[in-house]
């Protein structure tokens, strides 16, 4: 069997490239298909792309992103080429509102076919949005983070936004630190 090498089958990077479902699709630069491959078992999803992932196509690569690639390289020991990373909603939501019911609906097949594709063993739910999205439910990641969910055998572990552990709250850190703890003790039982 051919190794697989990229993020998502081509045929949905080149949807998701060529997508005019919603009206997000009229500001964006590059919407973001992710990175990595799936190896490690992980899949880190973020809620959508910033500026700086508008300008350059990948998640997570702005203030908040750099600190949570850090967070993750320090408590997982993964690097960067080892990281499998994407956004429940591909384009960049003007001035970086939260993405709307509809638009978060309208994207949310590409999601199911990339988890489809990745096939990670554990999912890292990055604040709010994916968290709901990928649970089903309207709680708030401070009631939901702390502990692993199970979704169809997949292991997600929500945690906050590092956005929000950049808005000088250590204590946002220290739990963004715990729940990738967390998620390690879940991908070294796998392993
Ligand atoms: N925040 C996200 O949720 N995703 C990104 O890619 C960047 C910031």
């Amino acid at each position: 069997m051919m190794p697989q090498l990229q993020a998502a089958p081509l045929e949905l990077i080149e949807e998701i490239r060529s997508c005019t479902q919603c009206s997000l699709h009229v500001g964006r630069d590059h919407p973001v298909v992710g990175i990595g491959d799936g190896r490690s078992g992980l899949l880190v999803l973020g809620e959508a792309p910033g500026a700086e992932e508008d300008r350059t196509g990948v998640p997570f690569v702005g203030r908040s992103g750099r600190l949570l690639r850090l967070i993750l390289l320090q408590e997982l020991g993964l690097e960067d080429d080892q990281l499998t990373i994407s956004n429940v909603v591909r384009c960049r939501p003007p001035k970086n509102r939260t993405p709307t019911r509809i638009e978060l609906a309208t994207c949310w097949p590409f999601m199911e076919r990339q988890i489809a594709f990745l096939q990670p063993r554990a999912i890292l739910t990055v604040g709010n949005t994916p968290s709901r999205a990928l649970l089903q439910t309207k709680e708030g990641i401070t009631t939901l983070r702390g502990r692993t969910y199970d979704r169809h055998g997949v292991i997600v572990v929500p945690t906050f936004h590092p956005a929000a552990a950049l808005r000088g709250r250590p204590e946002v850190e220290a739990a963004l630190r715990s729940d990738v703890r967390l998620l390690r003790d879940v991908l070294g039982a796998g392993s």
